[in-house]
């Protein structure tokens, strides 16, 4: 499939269904356990590089009124919370906005967060935010999508509000070894669960050039670096 065939409204659901069901395993790809072990070298790695993101979003500072879109499982919510005046998280999943919530909440930090339930394929923004993060989202929306989302992201941000979003860079070690990455340019790939149940899902990997211009086209002006290994990461503001 080429890169900018329209993606069915078919494989949308079939992504979001995957991601419901595979909500209590989620995190065991982001702390590299179980079929996303790759070995001390490689795992060390990954914890790095996420540590530099992290590095990243502090840096950023995003404070005040603060927008989470798939807000899945809440690494990157409890993150934000803690800097923002106050936080709304938007996912599709209500199995992973239960795992987001209680890890909150340990947290002493969900009095702060307001989640609600969203398709962010027909998400329009209730009002303008002063920042606004989605991490390991982007991927999954397909091109005949992109206008429309980041349309969307734009009329989210107040002028002069901040983007973060933080992706997954090309390659192998990034995900398990049954889970293939799609060949260059085709926007669908298929996922694995621990139980063996399979799914079709998104997963586009855009160069810099291609996101900035986008953004732009949203009035957002994008920068965009990477960690040396696994992440891409955007930042911008809103003209
Ligand atoms: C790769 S996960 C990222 C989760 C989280 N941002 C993180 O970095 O840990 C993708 C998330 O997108 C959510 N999702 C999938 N389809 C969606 C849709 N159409 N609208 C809103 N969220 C969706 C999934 O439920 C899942 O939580």
């Amino acid at each position: 499939m080429e890169a900018n065939t329209p993606v069915p409204a078919a494989t949308l659901a079939e992504q979001q269904r995957y991601y419901r069901a595979r909500a209590a395993e989620y995190d065991e790809w982001f702390l590299r356990r179980g079929r996303y072990d790759h070995g001390p070298e490689l795992n060390a790695r990954w914890h790095a590089e996420v540590g530099q993101v992290q590095d990243a979003l502090a840096r950023a500072a995003l404070t005040g009124d603060v927008l989470e879109l798939a807000c899945g499982t809440g690494w990157w919510t409890e993150r934000l919370a803690a800097t923002a005046g106050h936080l709304t998280a938007l996912d599709a999943a209500p199995e992973t906005i239960a795992i987001n919530r209680a890890r909150l909440e340990a947290a002493g930090l969900a009095d702060r967060v307001a989640f609600a339930e969203a398709d962010l394929f027909a998400w329009r923004p209730d009002r303008a935010y002063d920042a606004v993060f989605f991490g390991f989202w982007l991927s999954h929306v397909p091109d005949d999508r992109l206008d429309a989302f980041l349309g969307a992201v734009g009329a989210a941000l107040r002028p002069g509000g901040t983007v973060f979003w933080v992706d997954s860079l090309r390659n192998e070690s990034g995900t398990a070894p049954d889970q293939p990455l799609p060949g260059p340019g085709d926007p669908l790939t298929q996922r694995r669960l621990n139980d063996g149940r399979t799914f079709r899902i998104v997963k586009r990997f855009r160069g810099r050039d291609e996101l900035v211009d986008a953004f732009g086209r949203s009035g957002i002006d994008l920068t965009v670096t990477a960690t040396p290994t696994y992440f891409q990461i955007g930042t911008g503001q809103r003209r």
